[in-house]
């Protein structure tokens, strides 16, 4: 039988900390969920549906397609059991799909470069291919055409076929990264956290690059994500029902609205932020749909109307070099070989205001923030948010928390702080 009618467990991995939201993903699509990781959900289904997991996920980062699992205890055994598995019917071995990349997580005293274990496990496809076929496919690190990857520890092997290629949360949108950007599936995470969903307004002030204005107008619309993308790992795997792809892109069109009940507002201080997230908006289709403004965030223009509001302010110098540093290796391993990657500081401006000490250090932000939040109560029923990685910084908000929830930006640990803004909002800030 071919795979794509075969049902194995599909293993979905995202950023560590929104596993809850992934598996309401999940189950919303009607899959069942078999086990929840920090970093992965586990279901199962036929290699067609990992075509509507990678459209439609939207806190996914892969989607990985359970081949075979067995037990081995050298690396000549690996290669063994890995050559007996009939790649030929899986992988081209001429034509533009001809290319395959192996990745792989080890977990063995034996190991200690994955490296190895990616080369011993490409040698033994491209040799079973050869074999086979007498053509061989190319190989190399880039994630655009075929992907294997295995996951090894202590004796016990698994290896899958990486349905999405390049990470799900690369929607393409994202032209023109800034200083400490969200990953596009933590920020759409940290909005279904929220409970937003499209009937309120949505404002935005530091917007940044423009990432959860832009997942929150995909949201309201029910644009499926992976719409923006025309590249995933599994329309380079033998017999791809192509047509079918088709199908479901069009019922994910036919879902999709083209107008938003409420608004979206995005603002930030800095014009080069502002226009970057412009742009990016524009390669998501949703340009037309979000109001962008240059302006400090307490000038933010707010509806009449009720909804959210949704800060993600800078986190100072040294959590960001972290970010930058943590950001710069993933990419490093992401990106194909060659290719730049832009990483530039959102503006001199930015970088002044997060130092101890400068005209608006890093304190007075957050408490204007809390101030912010305290004049729009006055103004009706809003819920304020704050997403920070700096928790020291929290304290100068002066406002009662309604949630706190854990999240991680890369390596940081952040918080989602949630706040009701009524008139009499608490203030505990001690004067
Ligand atoms: C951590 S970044 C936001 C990143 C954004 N979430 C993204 O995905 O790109 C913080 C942003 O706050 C902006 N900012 C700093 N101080 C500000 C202020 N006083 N008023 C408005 N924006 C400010 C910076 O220009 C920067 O773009």
């Amino acid at each position: 039988m071919t795979p794509w009618k075969q049902k194995s467990r599909i293993l979905v991995t995202c950023p560590k900390g929104v596993s809850e939201y992934l598996k309401n993903e999940i189950e919303s699509l009607g899959f069942p969920i078999l086990r929840e990781i920090d970093t992965a959900v586990q279901t199962e289904g036929t290699l067609e549906d990992t075509m509507l997991f990678n459209l439609h996920l939207r806190t996914a980062q892969r989607v990985l397609y359970q081949l075979q699992t067995f037990k081995v205890i050298s690396p000549g055994e690996l290669y063994k059991k890995i050559n007996s598995i009939p790649w030929e019917e899986l992988i081209h071995d001429s034509g533009k799909s001809a290319y395959i990349c192996v990745t792989s997580i080890a977990d063995n005293p034996q190991i200690n470069d994955s490296r190895f274990v990616n080369q011993k496990v490409k040698d033994a496809i491209v040799d079973r291919i050869r074999d086979k076929r007498s053509q061989r496919p190319d190989s190399g690190a880039d994630k655009d055409k075929a992907v294997v990857h295995v996951y090894w520890k202590n004796d016990q092997v698994i290896v899958y076929l990486d349905t999405s290629g390049e990470r799900l949360s690369m929607r393409g949108y994202r032209k023109i990264p800034l200083l400490a950007p969200m990953q596009e599936a933590l920020a759409a995470a940290v909005i279904m956290a929220t409970g937003w969903h499209g009937n309120a307004a949505f404002v935005n002030p530091m917007c940044g690059s423009g990432t959860l204005a832009i997942e929150a107008a995909l949201i309201a619309l029910n644009r499926a994500p992976g719409f923006l993308r025309n590249n995933f790992g599994f329309m380079h795997i033998k017999d791809y029902p192509e047509e079918q792809w088709r199908d479901l892109r069009k019922k994910a069109r036919d879902y999709s609205k083209n107008t938003l009940p409420a608004k979206i507002i995005a603002t930030d201080i800095d014009s080069f932020a502002v226009d970057a997230a412009m742009r990016n908006a524009k390669t998501a289709g949703v340009d037309h749909l979000i109001e962008f403004q240059t302006c400090s965030f307490e000038n933010t223009p707010i509806p009449k109307s009720k909804g959210i509001i949704i800060l993600n302010p800078p986190y100072g110098e040294r959590l960001e070099a972290k970010e930058i540093n943590h950001r710069r290796d993933a990419e490093k391993k992401e990106t194909r070989a060659g290719k730049t990657v832009i990483l530039r500081k959102a503006s001199a401006r930015d970088d002044q205001q997060s130092k101890p000490g400068a005209p608006r250090g890093l304190e007075n932000i957050y408490q204007g923030v809390g101030d912010f939040f305290k004049s729009v109560g006055r103004a009706g029923n809003w819920r304020g948010y704050i997403f920070t990685g700096n928790l020291e910084m929290i304290k100068n908000v002066g406002l009662r928390t309604k949630r706190r929830l854990l999240f991680y930006n890369g390596d940081i640990e952040c918080r989602l702080l949630e706040y009701e803004l009524y008139a009499d909002s608490k203030k505990i800030r001690k004067e």
